[in-house]
């Protein structure tokens, strides 16, 4: 750890960069062996940090890059004027101004970090967030460094007749031996990640998006001639995104064009560089045939956020890395906002709590915890987090409904007037809104510095003599990595109460049936007048804020809570803490009675499945038990065993005891509508889906995933049906017939094979490890493919706890062996598949010791990558 920790990225050290970048000339001529970048950089002195010594111009750069030539104003250099030390280049005595020009080749083929300029398939492609612009060339590489970008792409006119980069392309010339080349131009300054770069054979879908002040953008879709017929689902999306940003911020999209590129080799889900975003085909391409719900409502989302960042990160940007949730978390709350809007808001809700609960608790809870604003890293890429994502996504719906829609937007519009073309800070950001609405913030501000998951611990006083209802809440954050003794946090908590017939209560003269409640001391109480009998509060409505809450209620209010709030969020909420009840009951483990929890959650679910006028997406998310990676956050004493066997227990006895109900609506959900995505739709397949899970426990259920596989015209509810089978110990023979159809069916359809290796590596049967490594063997099967990566490898150690975690270890064993292959190949998707091993702490023996010895093993490789050693070395 010593000697990683001497590599930390502190922010306060943070300096003003000592040069600007006015102009980037950019020559790309791309060959098959390697590519030669010329770059031309005219570069100043920054007037703002004047200094009298003159230090060296440092310039980021890699051991990739093999440096050709370099000059100055078009005089070579000598060698004692520069020098190249660990891929950096220093320039010594650099004047005011000047133009460097340097040539470098490089090797895109052999690049299977995918960070830099790489090859998918048959194209050329470039990922530059967060620091891959200096494996392209020499650089100042950091994002408050803004230039306008000149773009020339050479290249073979046959194999690469498509040459994109950002802008406008503002030359075209045919070149000798079948070459060509185009000049792209971006008129807009912008930080050198946000570049980007794709040649290839590409189809284009091409459609017109008139702005609101009358504008007309040609939109364009470029992917393999193949996927020509997948592409109109994002064209939709991105028309609707570039609508919604013109009515809910007030924001037109700024240049000509705008372009999406689809690769099937990409680390992430999708990059926003200027004019020319770069997509994982997964979160692009949809066809009902081969694209499930999730995936189309996802692509909706993931177009949408990407879009979005042209203002939220592209036009005002980030000063530092530091900086990152200005960019992320406020973009993950637009496109929130939009999926909400373009959808049922509750359902959106309920999906991102408990994604939060899941994944970013657990993250606030273990060895990587960072506050929203980091103070230090050691590698970037480990920084794009849940936390740097959803939590602060969180916080900027706190500062919404702290400062209500109107005013917030009065702050949104600030922030983007007063920043436009600046690199600035999460600081800058809350400023905005203190400015426009005059609430002082500065409590408010710990959200970005504390990290934890704050607990809130609420108790009520009831006197029937004076009509009082009193709640007092208290607030605690545990101890997280270097932080101890928390300061309180603002904590905004939307609540009401119901009588014992579920009807609200008011709660002040006004009359009002919800409070915000602003807790902000450690302890705090608030009283209520004239309530007739003691209440039942719904704490925390729409999930206001990103903390634990605990109150005593009775199970009893729960199940009132869950039938009769007016909140969805608070009736999803009461059937999980039910059903968290009943895991926490041992009574009846081998069959014995049920415990009154169970019994409670059963009439809960018996009344749902009647319900006729509830959404059926929210049915089914009600009827969703808590999932087994939620069952693991504890601090200690997580037996992965018991926790399968319960949940299973209480699967099938719940399954049993609905059985005629699930028969009944599984058959009433089952209609046959022609396809759409539509989320009216989406929720009655869900629903049908859900309850063909449960009925998997009885004798019905078998036959009914049977004939849904064979029969359904969808992947939804196709690949709903293949897992139900794959999971069931009774339908050993469908589920191989099954799989096996499967594959065949959709062997040449890259994204429906992903799900294929996903359902199969996360089945629950004891032979499951045995199935992953045949999986790796498949010849479709590739390493240097995140998706394939994640849909075997990720979804084996991430979702398929009981079998990750056997006893003998073997599940570990397993990922530490692939976690040394990917170091080679792929760090920063290492660094990510590693996460499960380092929560060993909370495992009882022997996995604790074993999950650890195979992290030490680790830790001990000759050539750890900075962003596996970094995420490694913390949990140890
Ligand atoms: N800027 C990121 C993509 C990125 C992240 C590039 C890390 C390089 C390193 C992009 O805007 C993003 O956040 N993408 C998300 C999807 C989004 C809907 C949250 C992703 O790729 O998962
Ligand atoms: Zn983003």
């Amino acid at each position: 750890m010593k000697d990683a920790l001497s590599e930390m990225v502190h922010l306060e050290d943070y300096r003003e960069s000592e040069f600007l970048i006015d102009k980037t000339e950019l020559c790309f001529d791309l060959g098959d062996a390697f590519t030669v970048v010329t770059s031309k950089l005219h570069i100043r002195r920054n007037p703002k940090t004047f200094n009298c010594l003159v230090s060296p111009l440092f310039l980021d750069g890699s051991l990739d890059l093999d440096l050709e030539s370099i000059s100055i104003d078009a005089v070579l250099l000598p060698k004692t004027a520069y020098s190249l030390e660990g891929g950096r280049l220093a320039i010594f005595e650099p004047s005011e101004q000047f133009v460097l020009q340097t040539i470098v080749n490089i090797k895109p083929q052999d690049n299977t970090a995918l960070n830099g300029l790489y090859r998918s398939r048959d194209m050329f492609c470039s990922q530059c967030e967060a620091e891959g612009f200096r494996n392209i060339t020499f650089y100042l590489d950091r994002p408050d460094v803004m230039s306008i970008f000149f773009t020339k792409i050479i290249a073979d006119k046959k194999k690469y007749p498509v040459l994109l980069s950002n802008g406008n392309p503002i030359n075209r010339e045919e070149l000798d031996n079948g070459t060509h080349s185009i000049t792209w131009q971006d008129p807009f300054p912008k930080p050198s990640y946000l570049f980007a770069l794709v040649a290839g054979k590409l189809g284009c879908v091409e459609d017109r998006f008139v702005t609101s002040s009358g504008r007309s953008v040609s939109l364009q879709i470029y992917v393999e001639e193949k996927d020509l017929g997948k592409c109109e689902h994002a064209m939709n999306s991105l028309k609707k995104s570039m609508r919604w940003d013109e009515t809910t911020y007030g924001r037109e999209y700024d240049l000509d064009i705008f372009m999406i590129v689809a690769v099937d080799d990409f680390n992430m889900g999708a990059m926003e560089n200027k004019g020319l975003n770069i997509f994982n085909t997964s979160a692009v391409l949809a066809d009902p045939k081969i694209t499930t719900d999730a995936s189309f409502q996802n692509i909706e989302a993931i177009v949408a956020h990407e879009y979005f960042h042209n203002w939220s990160g592209n036009r005002v940007t980030c000063r530092d890395w530091f900086q990152l949730s200005l960019k992320e978390g406020f973009t993950v709350f637009r496109d929130a906002q939009f999926s909400a809007d373009m959808n049922s808001p509750t359902v959106k809700r309920i999906q991102d709590v408990s994604f939060l609960r899941t994944h970013q608790f657990a993250e606030d809870a273990g060895t990587m915890s960072h506050p929203v604003q980091p103070n230090s890293y050691l590698e970037i890429n480990n920084f794009y987090t849940v936390t740097i994502y959803e939590k602060g996504a969180e916080i900027v719906g706190m500062l919404h409904s702290l400062l209500g829609a109107e005013q917030f937007r009065s702050a949104t519009d600030l922030y983007f007037d007063r920043h436009d073309g600046e690199a600035v800070t999460i600081e800058d950001f809350v400023r905005a809104m203190e400015d426009t609405s005059g609430i002082n913030l500065e409590q408010f501000r710990l959200w970005y510095k504390q990290s934890g998951t704050p607990i809130v611990s609420v108790s009520s006083e009831y006197s029937e003599n004076s009509q009082r209802f009193m709640l007092t809440f208290e607030q605690s954050c545990p101890d997280t990595p270097g932080q101890f003794d928390k300061k309180p946090f603002l904590i905004p908590i939307r609540l009401g109460l119901l009588n014992s017939n579920g009807e609200s209560h008011r709660l002040n003269t006004v009359g009002d049936k919800e409070i915000m409640f602003k807790l902000l001391d450690k302890k705090q109480s608030v009283a209520f007048e004239n309530i007739s009998s003691r209440p039942i509060p719904a704490l925390l409505r729409g999930f206001s804020a990103p903390v634990k809450l605990n109150y005593q209620y009775s199970d009893e209010e729960l199940a009132l809570l869950s039938a009769k709030d007016t909140d969805g969020f608070i009736r999803w909420d009461a059937c999980q803490q039910l059903a968290f009840r009943v895991f926490r009951e041992p009574s009846n483990l081998f069959g014995r009675d049920t415990c009154p929890q169970e019994e409670i959650l059963l009439t809960t679910y018996e009344q749902l499945l009647s319900e006729e006028d509830m959404d059926p997406a929210l049915v089914a998310l009600m009827l969703q038990l808590p999932g087994e990676p939620l069952l693991h956050d504890k601090k200690n004493g997580v037996d992965p065993e018991a926790i399968h066997r319960r949940r299973e227990t209480l699967r099938s006895s719940l399954a049993e005891k609905l059985g005629a109900k699930l028969e009944a609506v599984y058959h009433a959900q089952n209609s046959y509508q022609t396809y759409e995505p539509a989320s009216s739709q989406i929720g009655v397949r869900s629903l049908k889906n859900t309850v063909l899970d449960y009925l998997m426990y009885t004798e019905l259920g078998v036959e009914l995933a049977w004939q849904q596989f064979k029969e359904s015209d969808n992947m939804t509810d196709q690949s709903s049906a293949l897992r139900c089978l794959v999971n069931c110990s009774r339908s050993v023979n469908y589920a191989r017939i099954a799989t096996e159809r499967f594959e065949c069916q959709w062997k040449h359809e890259t994204l429906a094979m992903n799900i294929w290796f996903q359902i199969q590596s996360a089945s629950f049967q004891k032979n499951t490890l045995v199935r992953v490594e045949e999986l790796l063997k498949h010849s479709l099967f590739d390493i240097r493919n995140p998706n394939k990566v994640r849909s075997v490898i990720g979804s084996f150690c991430g979702n398929n706890l009981i079998n990750f975690h056997k006893q003998n270890g073997t599940g570990y064993d397993f990922l530490e062996n692939h976690i040394k292959i990917l170091n080679d190949i792929n760090p920063q998707i290492g660094a990510r598949l590693v996460v499960p091993l380092t929560r060993w702490r909370r495992y009882i023996a022997p996995h604790s010791r074993l999950m650890r010895r195979a992290l030490q093993r680790l830790s001990e490789l000759p050539d750890l990558s900075k962003d596996i050693s970094e995420v490694v070395l913390k949990s140890l």
